[in-house]
C-alpha cells in the first residue's frame, strides 16, 4: 500500500484505540433511573462491567468464550460473570448492554432475546456493528477512516512507546446493513432510537 492510505494505516497501527470502549461514555450517560441490576451481554474482558460496577447494586456479564469469562471475573471480582449465550439467557435487569456483540447472533433472535432481558422500566443499550450499504453509510465510514488516526493520536499520543492497546476479543464481520438493523429494531422494539454513528458503530436505545 502506498500514498495517503499507507500513511493512515501506519498512524492507526502506532496509535490504536478501541471503538467499543469509546462508547462507554455514551452508555454511562444513558443509564436508567433505577439501578438495581445491570447485565452486559458479550462482556468480553469486562471493561464495561468495571465501569457499570460503580453505578449498580448488582452487575453481571455473560459471554460464550471461556477465556473472556475468566478475564472478566478477574477484572471485576464483584460481578457475576457466566459462560452463557445471549440466546439462552434468562432474568430481568434494569439495564442490558450489548456492545459489539449483536452481530454475532441472528439479528432478530438477538434483538428479541436482549429485549426479553429488560425489566419493566428498564433500558436496553446496544452499540453495534453493521454493514456499509448506502452512500450515507459510506460517507460516515470515510469520515471515520480519515479522522481515526487523529483520535488515536489525541487519546494515546505515546502509544508507540508501549501504551494501551485495544482489548484482544473474539470478532466477527457484520452481515446486516445499518438500514436492516434499524428496520428490525423498529419492528421489534417500538419507540427505540437508532443512530448510525462515527467510528463504524450504531447506537440503539430502548425502554421497556
Ligand atoms: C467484539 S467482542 C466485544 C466484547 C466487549 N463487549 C467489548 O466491547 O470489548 C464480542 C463478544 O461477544 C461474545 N459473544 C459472541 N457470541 C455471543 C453470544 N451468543 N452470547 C454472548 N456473547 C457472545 C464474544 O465471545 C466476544 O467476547
Amino acid at each position: 500500500m502506498t500514498g495517503p492510505a499507507a500513511v493512515l494505516d501506519r498512524l492507526n497501527a502506532r496509535h490504536p484505540w478501541s471503538h467499543n470502549d469509546h462508547f462507554h461514555g455514551w452508555v454511562l450517560r444513558h443509564l436508567p433511573e433505577r439501578r438495581g441490576s445491570a447485565l452486559d451481554v458479550g462482556c468480553g474482558r469486562g471493561g464495561l462491567l468495571a465501569r457499570l460496577a460503580g453505578a449498580f447494586d448488582h452487575v453481571s456479564g455473560i459471554d460464550v468464550d471461556a477465556e473472556m469469562v475468566a478475564a472478566a471475573r478477574v477484572r471485576v471480582p464483584r460481578a457475576d460473570v457466566r459462560r452463557e449465550s445471549l440466546l439462552d439467557a434468562r432474568g430481568r435487569h434494569d439495564l442490558v448492554t450489548v456492545v459489539a456483540t449483536l452481530h454475532h447472533v441472528p439479528l432478530e433472535d438477538g434483538l428479541r432475546a436482549a429485549r426479553d432481558l429488560v425489566a419493566p422500566g428498564g433500558r436496553l443499550l446496544v452499540i453495534g456493528l453493521a454493514r456499509t450499504a448506502s452512500p450515507t453509510d459510506l460517507g460516515v465510514d470515510l469520515a471515520s477512516s480519515a479522522l481515526n488516526p487523529l483520535v488515536g493520536l489525541a487519546k494515546h499520543p505515546r502509544v508507540e512507546r508501549g501504551g494501551p492497546r485495544p482489548a484482544d476479543v473474539p470478532v466477527k464481520d457484520a452481515h446486516e446493513s445499518y438500514a436492516e438493523v434499524r428496520a428490525a429494531a423498529t419492528r421489534l422494539l417500538p419507540g427505540s432510537r437508532f443512530r448510525h454513528r462515527m467510528w463504524f458503530r450504531y447506537t440503539l436505545a430502548w425502554e421497556r
